[in-house]
């Protein structure tokens, strides 16, 4: 998309300040509290966690969103119960055979990202499965954390530069973000974050450098649509400067 005639910023034209997100970025978070809202195990506050998502995705294709990334599952959530972890891992596995089948048929190319060495393995097989399964899928890309950690990342592309032998001149931004868990996700334009919370949690640290940043009350369960749209709208409004005058 062109960039305004009349604007003297240096900002790439596809970040033009006027245009729509296409890429977006979601902490999904408030499951819990939704779910202790209704004396109901944390367990059901995450299922209706994974509802908002298939919900999300569907309006995300509706609002001509290109890209979204969700953090289902953070490297420090391994210090939950290990009942409500194991919940988690359950519903990961339920999400791929249940909802995510029907997204691919409506064009969604999932990718998860994140470390994979600690996911159980029949999980992570068909994390791969699916990936496999909707790689030529183009209308709307679906990219997943899952045991996901900005730091982790950043950790893990410097020792894949180590490993690689770059020379020191030779380490870069652009080889740095080649060694990052999805070097094909995009940044995003706009970070979306739920429940009331404000803090980035370890999220797309590298990424969301000059991303812009919506906070909602809603706690992640009663996601959708509307709540989509309206961020969307808020980040229409908002002006990109990326450091430039
Ligand atoms: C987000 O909801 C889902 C995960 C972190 C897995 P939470 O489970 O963090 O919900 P709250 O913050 O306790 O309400
Ligand atoms: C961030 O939420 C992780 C996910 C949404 C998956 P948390 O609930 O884990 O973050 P904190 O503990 O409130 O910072
Ligand atoms: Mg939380």
């Amino acid at each position: 998309m062109a960039s305004p005639t009349t604007s003297h910023s240096s900002a790439p034209p596809d970040h033009d300040p006027a245009a729509a997100a296409r890429s977006v970025a979601i902490i999904m978070d408030g499951n819990g509290r939704w779910a202790a809202a209704r004396s109901l195990p944390v367990a059901e506050g995450h299922r209706e966690g994974a509802r908002a998502l298939r919900r999300t995705v569907e309006a995300a294709i509706d609002l001509g969103v290109d890209s979204l990334a969700v953090y289902a599952f953070s490297t420090e959530n391994w210090s939950r119960p290990p009942d409500e972890v194991e919940s988690i891992m359950e519903l990961m596995d339920e999400t791929i055979d249940r909802e995510l089948p029907d997204l691919a048929r409506q064009g969604v190319r999932t990718r998860f990202f994140g470390r994979r060495d600690r996911v159980p393995a029949l999980l992570r097989d068909k994390m791969a499965t699916l990936e496999v399964e909707t790689a030529a899928n183009e209308r709307l890309h679906l990219w997943i954390a899952f045991d996901y950690g900005g730091r982790a990342e950043l950790v893990e592309a410097a020792r894949r530069v180590v490993e690689d032998g770059l020379e020191v001149e030779d380490v870069s931004e652009e080889a740095l973000a080649a060694r990052l868990f999805a070097p094909e996700l995009p940044d995003p334009d706009l970070v979306i974050r739920t429940s009331g919370e404000q803090r980035v949690s370890n999220f797309l640290l590298w990424q969301s450098a000059y991303a812009e940043f919506v906070f909602t009350d809603t706690l992640w369960p009663d996601f959708g649509e509307d709540e989509l749209r309206a961020a969307l709208d808020e980040y229409a409004r908002r002006g990109r400067r990326f450091g430039a005058r």
